[in-house]
């Protein structure tokens, strides 16, 4: 193995793996009935999967208090490792009140399905709105990743899950491909450098635009859209899916990309969640991470290139994984080829770009986003799809 392969060590070392084996689940199994149960909503279902499979390495429970305040204050985990974002199981004060340490915890799914378990270690109280401010920026009850925050209960509750069975993705099994896996197609490929995208969006040119950009420098590209809960006016996952189909099938080199499901949850934490994201992606042994305009961002609540300053704030070289910085990418018409203001002379009027609030309203509308905009592939395959929605 290359000194390369090892430079794409999981954060913290050591890759996660908390999935019970076939013994320790049918253990688990034969208490089902005798434990205290917690519900987990969709996030936390998510968090409990990215847990065990390791994509949030070197986490293996829901951070304690330490963790916890560390991380809100300085975006580190207690071991001094760099974490931006909490990642926690919040309850009532009344379900707090009912566990003892030292408990093992039932989580159910929102449907009252038994998926993992928690090794209950410790509950601790917190500052909701200290959160909002440090990790989001922002107190304000209309940010939807505040409002997540608001609306959970008062008590963190803390310790080591373990995932019962990992069963296939009930809508993209083609498309779930854990760490470990990943990794290995990596090494399969023989690509050293790798770079990582994440998305919540349908693909649009600007898009393709910095994702190839980017893979003329790197040996491969690991598309990698966000599955698990977003805000309810984004565009849904199965239909970006699609789009992501039909662009691998007409404009992409077939043995250069790998397109994968990241089954977390949206934070809209921006700047924060640049950092988590790019952490994630290191997990999967991505080398490199795609960080454009307003990543992750929500309304104007972060500036247009936040995301990025945010990585000066670490050492060179700690977070283990390169940030690869790209400018608001728009169509040139002077040019008449995808630019950017590095790339481009153009005046204002001659960008075309739309902000994801223009073209869902385009879109429901029954009017397709331009060819400069969308490839018409894709255009026409979120027409039908938002025609559907409005009709359901
Ligand atoms: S995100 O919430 O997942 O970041 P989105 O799917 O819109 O949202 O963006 C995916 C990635 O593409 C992010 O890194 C974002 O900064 C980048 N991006 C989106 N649109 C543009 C654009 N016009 N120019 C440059 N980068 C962009």
């Amino acid at each position: 193995m290359s000194n390369h392969l090892d430079a794409i060590a999981a954060h913290g070392g050591k890759l996660v793996n908390r999935i019970a084996s076939p013994e320790q689940k049918q253990e688990f199994l034969s208490k089902a009935e005798t434990l205290p149960r917690v519900q987990l909503d969709k996030r936390a279902v998510s968090d409990v999967e990215m847990i065990a499979i390791g994509g949030f390495s070197p986490l293996t429970g829901f951070m304690n208090e330490s963790d916890y305040q560390r991380v809100v204050s300085q975006m580190r985990l207690a071991s001094g490792i760099p974490w931006s974002i909490p990642v926690t199981l919040s309850v009532t004060e009344e379900v707090a009140n009912s566990l003892q340490s030292g408990d093992l915890i039932r989580l159910d799914n929102p449907n009252g399905e038994f998926i993992a378990v928690l090794e209950f270690a410790e509950k601790y109280h917190y500052d909701k709105k200290q959160e909002a401010i440090k990790v989001y920026r922002t107190d304000e009850e209309k940010h939807p990743g505040v409002k997540v925050v608001y609306n959970q209960g008062s008590v963190n509750i803390a310790g080591d899950v373990w995932l019962l069975e990992r069963s296939p993705h009930t809508q993209f099994p083609k498309y779930q491909i854990d760490p470990a896996e990943s990794r290995q197609m990596f090494r399969d490929k023989g690509w050293k450098t790798i770079v990582g995208f994440q998305t919540r969006n349908p693909i649009h040119r600007a898009h393709e635009y910095i994702q190839k950009c980017a893979l003329e420098t790197v040996d491969g590209l690991f598309l990698h859209p966000l599955v698990g809960a977003t805000k309810s006016d984004d565009i849904p996952a199965d239909v970006r899916m699609r789009c992501y189909e039909i662009m691998l099938e007409n404009y992409y080199p077939d043995d250069r990309v790998i397109l994968a499901i990241n089954p977390a949850a949206m934070r809209y934490a921006g700047p924060r969640e640049a950092i988590f994201h790019a952490l994630v992606r290191k997990n999967y042994g991505c080398t490199h991470f795609i960080v454009g305009r307003d990543h992750a961002g929500v309304g104007d609540y972060y500036g247009t290139y936040d995301a990025q300053h945010i990585f000066d704030e670490f050492e060179p070289g700690e977070l283990g994984i390169m940030p690869m910085k790209f400018e608001h990418a728009f169509y040139c018409t002077r040019s008449k080829q995808m630019a950017t203001s590095k790339t481009s002379p153009s005046k204002p009027e001659e960008r075309i770009h739309l902000s994801g609030t223009k073209v869902r309203e385009m879109l429901r509308r029954g009017e397709s986003p331009p060819a400069e905009f969308s490839r018409p592939e894709v255009a026409a395959e979120l027409v039908r799809a938002m025609q559907v929605l409005i009709e359901a």
